[in-house]
Parts: C-alpha cells; structure tokens; sequence
C-alpha cells in the first residue's frame, strides 16, 4: 500500500510508455520542471500496448512498477493512454510513489471545451475500454465522443517513417473516416500520435489536434506542488533511459521529437 509520508522530494520522477510516445509527455513536463531528475522505460519488446489483454498489461506494469520503486521513485507518470485506459483502476494505491495516469488527469479539462463533438485517435486498447468517454462524461454528459482506432499509426512512428508515402496514406485515410463524424477538436489520444502532428496538419488545421500532454505536464506539475514534492537539492538535473528491446531503434526513432542526454539501456525482466 502507500504509505504517503515517506517520498524523497529530490528522488526521480519515472515515466514508462511501450516505447518513444512517451517522450511525447516527459518532452512537456521537462520544459516545465527543468531541475527534476528523470527515468524513461520504453517497454518496446512488447510494443504495441494497444493490442495487448488487460492480463498482459498489469504483468508489465507490475515489473515496471516494482523497478521503478526500487529506484527509489517519487511519482510514475503514465505515459501511455492504454495503461492509463485498462489498468489504472486496478493498480492505483498499490505502489509507494505517485502515480498519474494521462487519460483520468487531462478528461475534465477535455470536458469543459466549449464544444459539442470531440474525436478522439488511439490505440485498440484504449478505444474498447470507452476510458476517454467514461472519465468525460463524468464532467460533461453532453459532449459527443467519437472514438476511432488507428492501427498503424504506432509502428510508422517507432519505425520512423511518417513521411514515406504509404503512411502519409494510411494516416489521410484514418483522418477522412474521423472527419465523417464533424468533430470540432480531435484529440492525439495515444502518446506516439503527437509524433504524426505535421502529416494531419496538412490535411486538417492544426488547431483541429490536441495533444493533452500540454493540460498532462501542468497537472502533475500543479499536484507535486501541492505535495510538497518538488526537488529542491541544487543537483542538475539526471535522466535515464531503459528499453526492453532494441536501444538503437529507440534513440533513433526518438531524434525527431526528443534529445535524448544519454544513451537507452537495455534492461529485459524476469
Ligand atoms: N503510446 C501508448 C498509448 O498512449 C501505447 C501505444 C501502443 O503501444 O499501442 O496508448
């Protein structure tokens, strides 16, 4: 169980995703906490979270979890709105450190744009377990969710190739079928997505997207506040990098939106 008393405010704040989406986040919470102390696990043996079981998900989870508190971690940061979607609800309160989920932290601002129809992009996963219209709804019943998976969309960013043409093709026609429904704002609700932003924004105004990363960083930045929890050694800030598979791949394919400071390692668990 938690025990709420006992975190050390200069202890790392640790991110995981199945592999660079992630980056998409800590990239926003970095920006606005520049001296915390970072730790990034990509779980990319097991990429793409979206297809996996519920079952699958918390034993992942579970071992990152467990690593991430043995590095002594004062909050986890959820950098994947799969886990966020399928597991949260059953692993919350059972880590000691902060945990912050994307999905549940950014749905009541999502809830309170002035508008009547939102789309929403991302994974299988995400989209069968309804998270993103349960946790709106909470707020705002009368907002119309559209939610739409798209399959390919995570492996043309982890393979790094969203300008080739087949993907510029497969993500024009992902973005027509959403455009049917007449959304106002569509949100990037997978954490790879953000990486495809300038291929939509030629076929949709950019302002249409939302990345809730943004609303994401300042509410964890708002709570750890609130909690006492920010680092105030005078230690620069470190950052470390782990992957489950292929270290190479991960830093390459994380060059088009992230400058990592040092080099992934590879870290496999039991
Ligand atoms: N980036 C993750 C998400 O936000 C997982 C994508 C995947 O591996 O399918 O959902």
């Amino acid at each position: 169980m938690t025990t709420l008393d006992n975190f050390d405010k200069n202890s790392p704040i640790a991110f995981f995703d199945s592999g660079v989406g992630g980056l998409t986040v800590l990239n926003k919470v970095k920006k606005i906490l520049p001296d915390e102390n970072y730790l990034y696990y990509g779980d990319t043996a097991h990429m793409p979270y979206g297809e996996k079981t519920k079952a699958q998900l918390l034993e992942y989870s579970d071992k990152i979890f467990k690593f991430f508190e043995e590095k002594g971690s004062k909050a986890v940061v959820m950098a994947c709105n799969t886990t966020s979607s399928v597991v949260y609800n059953d692993v919350k309160g059972k880590y000691n450190f902060k945990l912050y989920p994307v999905v549940q932290s950014v749905a009541q601002i999502l809830a309170g744009l002035p508008i009547e129809r939102l789309g929403i992009f991302a994974t299988r996963a995400t989209i069968d377990s309804g998270a993103y219209q349960k946790e709106i709804a909470k707020y705002n019943p009368d907002i119309k969710v559209f939610g739409q998976h798209c399959p390919q969309w995570v492996h043309i960013v982890e393979e790094n190739t969203a300008n080739s043409r087949r993907s510029v093709e497969i993500i024009k026609s992902d973005l027509d079928k959403m455009l049917e429904n007449n959304p106002e704002k569509i949100v990037l609700g997978c954490t790879h997505y953000p990486f495809l932003i300038d291929v939509l924004s030629k076929f949709a105004p950019r302002e249409m997207f939302i990345d809730p990363a943004i609303d994401f960083a300042n509410a964890i930045k708002h709570d750890l506040t609130k909690s006492g929890l920010l680092k105030d050694d005078k230690t620069p800030s470190v950052e470390e990098f782990y992957v489950s598979s292929n270290p190479r791949n991960f830093k390459s394919a994380s060059k088009m939106f992230y400058e990592l400071t040092k080099e992934p390692e590879l870290l496999v668990f039991d």
